[in-house]
């Protein structure tokens, strides 16, 4: 099927031809100065002291988790609506991950629930109980770390989740994969937890190809995501010695060459894809049925990562989906929540209506194309048949 518009695309110049090409001229194509150059450039512009790349935004939220010290039984609250790694690199160290619903406007974690969940998890007995039956009471032991995640490139209500996490002596980790550039009451998403991770698969706001990058300021979790991430290998180890039990998670110097020509250009990237959502914005007020999606005030800047709508209950999601295809217009139902995936279902007996907001959500949203290099005309060519087939 050809379509008339794309889901998605990466927004690349001369600028990134040039810096990938120039790798090619040396003998350099891993741990060399464009890893150096891209990791100085993420943490130089959200503000912290570390920024450590690896190949992707699952291997680095991997490596949070263990150098957090999250391992077999510990439970960590984190959300049901998000991208499946959110939770898969809990289940990867056989934690435990304890779902709570979302807030029904951003689709971001819900503070009141998730303090609530906290506080019955820290008393243990009965009213721990009440949150592990939908959410898998096998071997838990005690509740360890809190996993935020930045929702379509929204940050989370993070004053409220860091003081639950400070209450209760919680690692807070941020998967911030979706939202490089935004910012929540004037701070920069990245830096609201302990540690944090942005991605750079090619429809994120920057793209290395395959890549992400751990930010912290805490010494101890950014030399152990160091380690980890080059085979365990501590400061000090030769190329054979291996401190620790540690992956391949490096990114290479092509990656890295392509993420930091990027970063030279993030804030034009940014306002493109800001103006895409404004066209949006302004052409689906006209469509009856469908919602733009909801800024909230204390995101005080959006990252536009994908443009997700809502439509009315009574309109058929995934029947638009399909004449949407017809018509040669793509789009994805963004998120099937991760409490309904199979494997997840089979192994902590999740169902619908767990997570009754998620669901909803899951139910409504979908993702129409988008990208910074789409053209006004393109947004109206969408809208237009998106008015059509709803009619
Ligand atoms: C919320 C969230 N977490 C984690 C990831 C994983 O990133 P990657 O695909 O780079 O492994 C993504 C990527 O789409 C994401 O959207």
């Amino acid at each position: 099927m050809s379509y008339k518009v794309a889901m998605s695309s990466p927004d690349l110049s001369e600028v990134e031809r040039q810096a990938v090409g120039e790798v090619l001229q040396t003998p350099r194509l891993s741990m060399g100065p464009r890893l150096e150059a891209f990791e100085g450039a993420i943490a130089e512009r959200v503000g912290l002291r570390h920024a450590i790349a690896v190949n992707s935004g699952t291997a680095g939220l991997h490596l949070c988790v263990r150098a957090a010290g999250i391992g077999a039984g510990d439970a960590v609250i984190t959300s049901p609506f998000s991208f499946v790694a959110s939770s898969n690199v809990l289940l990867y160290e056989r934690a435990v991950p304890i779902f709570v619903d979302v807030d029904p406007l951003t689709g971001n974690l819900d503070p009141a629930q998730v303090a609530a969940a906290a506080a019955d998890l820290a008393q243990g007995g009965r009213r721990a109980e009440r949150w592990l039956p939908r959410c898998g009471a096998e071997g838990w032991t005690s509740l360890r770390g809190l996993l935020t995640v930045d929702v379509f490139g929204q940050p989370a209500d993070h004053d409220p989740l860091a003081a639950t996490a400070r209450q209760h002596g919680l690692t807070l980790i941020e998967d911030s994969c979706e939202a490089l550039g935004a910012s929540y009451n004037g701070r920069p998403a990245g830096t609201l937890g302990d540690i944090a991770v942005f991605a750079f698969y090619p429809n994120k706001q920057i793209t290395s190809g395959e890549g992400g990058m751990v930010v912290t300021d805490r010494d101890d979790l950014a030399g152990m995501v160091r380690s980890l991430r080059n085979q365990g290998r501590a400061p000090g180890d030769t190329w054979l010695d291996h401190t620790f039990l540690g992956y391949n998670y490096r990114m290479d110097e092509l990656n890295a060459a392509l993420g930091y020509a990027q970063m030279t250009r993030l804030d034009e990237l940014l306002d493109k894809r800001e103006a895409v959502a404004g066209w949006y914005a302004a052409q689906l007020a006209g469509i009856p049925g469908v919602e733009a999606p909801v800024v909230v005030p204390s995101t005080t800047r959006m990252s536009w990562f994908v443009y997700v709508v809502r439509f009315d209950p009574g309109i058929d999601r995934d029947a638009l989906i399909h004449r949407l295809d017809q018509e040669g217009i793509p789009s994805r139902p963004y998120f099937k929540p991760i409490h309904l995936q199979p494997y997840v279902q089979q192994r902590f007996g999740t169902q619908a209506g767990d997570f009754p907001v998620a669901e909803d959500l899951g139910a409504r949203g979908l993702a129409l194309p988008f990208s910074g290099v789409m053209r006004q005309d393109e947004v109206a060519l969408v809208c237009d048949i998106l008015r059509r087939v709803i009619g």
